[in-house]
């Protein structure tokens, strides 16, 4: 055997040591885990709900962050940067049961039409989802109907999620200032436990 062929035996060695080792730490329902990405175990779901767009007044939940210099005189305010912290609900009332809250950035990022990069996260604090995040990420053109962005992935009941999400605006009050948007998300994920695949 080369020196090569040393080395790679010793990293091999070191790899099984520390892969037995993160395995004997490993809770049952990790093992499940990883027993069912193995086996491509995944679920899938549809989940609804509506999200309160508060974009003035002082308790707004939409802020600008920054702008370019071409913004102001923009068609499709090109340029612009907001951080949001919305209100996630049940229903499309305001005082509609709280599900989470959508956190993230939007940008505009179209020079002809009104599209926005987003950059946002589903935060769940209900139910069994409770502390769980998906990961929206993708283009939104948001004059338009169903608009549909990438569901890229989660964290706690959704490790491994891929799916997508379709959007509408269920109601804005110019007045206000204030929109009510739909999302609907068809998300799969990996199961943490043995259910049988529905
Ligand atoms: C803003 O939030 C505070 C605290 O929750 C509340 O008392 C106040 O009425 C709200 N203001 C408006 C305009 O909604
Ligand atoms: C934008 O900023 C750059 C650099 O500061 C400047 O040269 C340019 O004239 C500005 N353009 C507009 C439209 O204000
Ligand atoms: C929510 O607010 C509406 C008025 O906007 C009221 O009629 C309804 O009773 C409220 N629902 C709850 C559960 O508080
Ligand atoms: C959600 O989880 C947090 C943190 O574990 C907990 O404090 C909270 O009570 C839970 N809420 C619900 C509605 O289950």
């Amino acid at each position: 055997m080369g020196s090569v062929g040393v080395i790679l035996m010793i990293f091999s060695l070191i790899i099984a040591i520390t892969s037995v080792d993160a395995k004997s730490q490993m809770s049952k329902q990790e093992k499940t885990w990883f027993r069912n990405v193995c086996r491509g175990k995944e679920k899938i779901v549809k989940i609804h709900f509506y999200v309160q767009d508060v974009l003035s007044g002082p308790n707004k939940t939409v802020w600008e962050v920054s702008r370019s210099n071409i913004t102001s005189i923009s068609p499709t305010s090109f340029g612009q940067v907001r951080v949001l912290d919305d209100l996630i609900t049940a229903g499309p009332e305001k005082n509609s049961t709280e599900l989470g809250r959508l956190q993230g950035l939007i940008t505009f990022a179209d020079l002809k039409e009104s599209a926005l990069a987003m950059n946002i996260n589903v935060v769940f604090s209900k139910g069994k989802y409770n502390g769980s995040t998906l990961c929206v990420l993708g283009r939104n053109p948001i004059l338009e109907m169903d608009r549909e962005l990438p569901i890229v992935g989660g964290t706690g009941v959704f490790r491994m999620a891929r799916g997508y999400s379709i959007s509408n605006t269920y109601s804005y009050d110019p007045v206000q200032d204030y929109g009510v948007l739909e999302y609907t998300i068809y998300v799969a994920y990996v199961m943490k436990s043995r259910d049988v695949l529905h």
